[in-house]
């Protein structure tokens, strides 16, 4: 069924910037701090966000800090996953009352998943008085216009009210990623995994046109930006929304038309939506790099009902089937839950089993997390947070030894890698399915795909030599 999307009119979005102007101005009258620290948790999703909210406090002539005495606004762009990311939010917007009491005039936002909670927003309402602002995903396209009011009445804004969702273009962009770049192509999601609170903080799926998406990515190629990932909570539906029949497949072969020198990604994949058209696209896409982020969550055909995922185990071993049919070398990663309410032992043992079979390059292990609002935070749970460890404890331990293995099998290979950047032990460049490779070289290689030897192997990374 079709939505109707809110899309945000040009002008309101240029009423921003005049916001942004305001703000400029009035700092010209003040003696308060010109720099901004903006400090991001959870997905990628909240990465590109933080880079239009960077965007905006440049607009405003805000420098940045990682200095939160130095700051003038604080941003603390939050993640609603589990529990234990919000209380590390929690854990930060304490302590940052400290950091208030030497310098009254800092303003403390607090936006993001989280925020658009009500709970966590009356929470912060009531207990954390020194933050200023509160504002969910919904309302990031104006965030000029709800930081003025901060600064021109100096009281406290809440804007966390439910949206279905809206799209904004035109709002500026600081990256951060030096040779890597973001490029959301859709917001939301439609699929509310019963565990999930994504789609009450996000809202409903939404996709850009594609012609904003690919203006975005010929500017980023332009820009000799050399790794471009996709984003959305579900790439596969990109489109749905969408008159004019575009889907995911027909945005990436229009994006592999794209002249310059670059390599797409995307993420994430719901496998009930992966296709076969999709993985035979990939598969001519030469700019497309062969690795596919695929979360199983679980292996039992009984939880992943429980977990409303609508597939089967069997479906996605066939899913996995056909990727690799298409991809052979296809690097492949998952996300999985342990403890989801009522899993027994035998189908922890599924989930097992499914691991051993896949045999995936790398795993993202969670354990479950009730989530508030959710239906499967309602489901008895009788199983306690020790046996849950202890079951987690042994999916690592089996995973850890699959990746390693499959690292070890690098060894020996010349790969062209991408040098992305450098830190105190070299360079850091990564193979086209994404493995971290470290090696020794000139920082003039950064941004460069480069031939690559790899020489030695770990659980989390290769080592190589760049070939001559
Ligand atoms: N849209 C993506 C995932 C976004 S959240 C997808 O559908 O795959 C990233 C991962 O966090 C999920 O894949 C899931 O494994 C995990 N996760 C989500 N909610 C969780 C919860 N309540 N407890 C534990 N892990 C959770
Ligand atoms: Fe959450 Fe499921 Fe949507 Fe992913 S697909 S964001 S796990 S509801
Ligand atoms: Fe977290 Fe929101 Fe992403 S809840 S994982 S930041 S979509």
């Amino acid at each position: 069924m079709k939505q109707e999307t809110t899309r945000i009119a040009p002008d309101q979005v240029a009423a921003q910037l005049e916001f942004c102007r305001k703000i400029h101005a009035l700092n010209e009258t003040r003696p308060q701090s010109r720099l901004a620290l903006v400090d991001t948790y959870g997905c990628q999703q909240n990465e590109a966000d933080s880079e239009r909210i960077r965007g905006y406090l440049a607009q405003m002539g805000y420098g940045f800090t990682q200095n939160e005495d130095e700051a003038g606004v604080i941003v603390l762009n939050t993640c609603a996953i589990r529990a234990h990311a919000e209380d590390r939010v929690l854990g930060n917007v304490g302590a940052l009352v400290h950091v208030k009491r030497r310098r009254p005039d800092q303003i403390l936002c607090l936006c993001g998943c989280m925020a658009q909670e009500d709970h966590v927003a009356e929470k912060i309402r009531r207990s954390y008085r020194h933050v200023d602002l509160v504002f969910g995903p919904h309302a990031l396209w104006r965030f000029p216009e709800l930081l003025w009011r901060v600064m021109s009445r100096r009281g406290r804004v809440f804007d966390h009210s439910e949206e279905p969702g809206s799209i904004a273009e035109g709002i500026p962009v600081v990256r951060q990623g030096g040779v890597k770049a973001w490029v959301s192509i859709m917001y939301g999601c439609n699929n509310f995994c019963s565990y999930c609170i994504v789609p009450y903080v996000r809202g409903r799926e939404r996709s850009r046109e594609p012609e904003a998406v690919l203006d975005e990515i010929r500017a980023l190629a332009a820009a000799g930006y050399r790794d471009i990932t996709l984003l959305g909570q579900n790439v596969n539906s990109y489109g749905r929304d969408l008159d004019g029949g575009m889907d995911f497949a027909g945005l990436l072969r229009a994006a592999n038309e794209i002249p310059g020198e670059f390599l797409l990604r995307f993420m994430t994949s719901h496998p009930k939506d992966a296709s076969q058209a999709l993985f035979e696209t990939m598969a001519r896409c030469e700019k497309v790099a062969p690795v596919f982020h695929l979360p199983f969550q679980a292996g039992s055909t009984r939880v992943l009902a429980a977990m409303n995922r609508r597939y089967t185990r069997e479906g996605y071993l066939d899913k996995v089937r056909a990727l690799r049919a298409q991809i052979p070398d296809v690097v492949l990663t998952s996300d999985v839950i342990v403890g989801f309410p009522g899993e027994t032992a035998g189908e922890f043992e599924e989930t097992m089993s499914l691991i051993e079979e896949v045999r995936f390059d790398a795993l993202f292990t969670f354990i479950y997390s009730p989530r508030k609002g959710t239906p499967a935070a309602e489901l008895p749970d009788p199983m306690d947070r020790a046996e849950k460890l202890a079951e987690f404890q042994r999916l690592v331990a089996v995973q850890d030894k699959i990746s390693e293995e499959k690292h070890a099998a690098y060894i020996g290979r010349t790969v062209r890698c991408l040098v992305d950047g450098a830190d105190e032990k070299g360079l850091t460049a990564r193979t086209p399915g994404n493995r971290l490779v470290r090696l020794a070289g000139d920082e003039s290689l950064i941004g460069r795909f480069v031939p690559v030897t790899i020489t030695g192997a770990n659980k989390w990374s290769l080592f190589g030599e760049a070939a001559q």
